[in-house]
């Protein structure tokens, strides 16, 4: 019903994923592969381009009023996939989910403030938060079991009076963890603690593998609704990062009066028309795509996790629970970090998501995006055969 093995042509499309490989890598090999930034090279679901397509059609693109049934879509979505019952008035659109988090910041604290993060963490908490003029408090990531745990305790001997925020990536990207109903309420009763406030950025939430359940912060401690700001997003489960759109919800009024204020300071509360019809759609017509899309975005998880360490002996994936971005660890291979970035991009003309981008704790790991269809999958992977085929001497 979906054909997500055919190949669609992103090159010279204004793909970042695919135009913008040499400038940020410095591979200029025609045939580099795109496997860093977090978008699929699937087709969206058919309903988001026959929403799109009539709006096309239609040939009047003027500004877009928001009669609720955006916000009705995605609570609706939220109700049946995930069991969360939010009221659309908690809801504010956000140009993406990374502005969500810097108008969040500047609602709700103040220039030097801090803001606990969990690296290796994606890149873009890192980036916001100095944007913005606070500061970054790391929380590193312990491994435990093949995956990452918080380590709340150590945290606790850090915070200072300026420490105000915490940034939750649930589930967590890099690493692919879906952290447990338990894990979020210790988190949770940590921030009631130290009067933090928990912004629960949930964009993952729907790509959740077999075997997993991700639990929504909301849901897992209600207790601490008050100081709880989400964010979720269509952009990531149905593959509509360029229509930058996403959502932050939050049931505290005055919280949500704050951030509004940001964003309407910022001229942002009139909101992109095709984004938020291609993201509407997504949500009313998106479920049978999103159901077979997963099965095959694990099938590549488990194609990539086996191939890797066979490849590279001593590498190692870590078992991802969400997402489709393989975190592989190189340090067991014995060879030095730069050594294996250069052999990925060098040799095999893959770009990779560096480690280190993610911060502490991301030195010799790469991050594959391996949602994508499987002929390009099985090329990369080929690729990277051979380009650790003397460890295998
Ligand atoms: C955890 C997380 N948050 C946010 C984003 C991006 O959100 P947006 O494109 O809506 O700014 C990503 C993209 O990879 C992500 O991994």
């Amino acid at each position: 019903m979906f054909d997500f093995d055919r190949v669609i042509e992103r090159r010279g499309t204004h793909a970042t994923k695919w135009d913008n490989i040499a400038k940020l890598s410095g591979i200029t090999a025609p045939d580099a592969i795109a496997m860093w930034v977090a978008d699929m090279d699937f087709a969206a679901p058919p309903g988001v381009t026959e929403a799109l397509s009539a709006e096309v059609k239609r040939a009047t693109h003027g500004y877009y009023a928001d009669t609720g049934s955006w916000a009705e879509a995605l609570t609706a979505w939220l109700a049946h996939r995930h069991n969360l019952k939010v009221d659309p008035a908690w809801v504010s659109p956000t140009p993406g989910i990374v502005s969500g988090l810097g108008l969040i910041l500047q609602a709700i604290s103040e220039p030097g403030d801090e803001v606990v993060v969990f690296p290796p963490v994606y890149h873009a908490f890192r980036r916001i938060i100095p944007a913005n003029d606070r500061r970054i408090l790391d929380s590193h990531l312990v491994q435990s079991n093949g995956r990452y745990v918080m380590d709340l305790e150590a945290l606790g001997k850090k915070l200072t009076r300026r420490t105000k925020v915490v940034f939750l990536c649930s589930p967590h990207n890099p690493g692919g963890t879906v952290w447990s109903p338990q894990e979020l309420r210790e988190l949770a009763t940590f921030c009631v603690e130290h009067d933090l406030i928990l912004v629960s950025d949930e964009i993952h939430c729907d790509l959740v593998f077999p075997g997993a359940k991700h639990t929504p912060t909301l849901t897992a401690a209600p207790e601490i609704a008050d100081r709880l700001i989400t964010c979720v997003a269509a952009t990531k489960t149905f593959n509509l990062a360029g229509a930058h759109v996403g959502a932050c919800f939050t049931s505290n009024k005055e919280i949500k009066r704050k951030l509004d204020a940001r964003i309407g300071a910022a001229g942002l509360a009139s909101y992109n028309l095709f984004g938020m019809v291609a993201t509407e759609a997504a949500w009313r017509t998106g479920e049978a795509w999103l159901d077979a899309l997963l099965p095959y975005l694990d099938a590549n998880r488990k194609m990539l996790d086996t191939r890797i360490e066979k490849s590279a002996p001593g590498a190692r994936s870590m078992k991802l629970d969400a997402t489709y971005l393989a975190w592989v660890d190189f340090s067991g291979t014995g060879l030095a970090a730069k050594d294996v970035a250069d052999r990925v991009a060098d040799r095999a003309h893959i770009f990779a998501s560096p480690g280190p981008q993610f911060g502490p704790g991301g030195d010799n790991w790469l991050r594959f995006n391996f949602a994508t269809p499987r002929p390009i999958l099985e090329d990369a992977l080929g690729r990277l055969d051979k380009a650790f085929a003397d460890l295998r001497k």
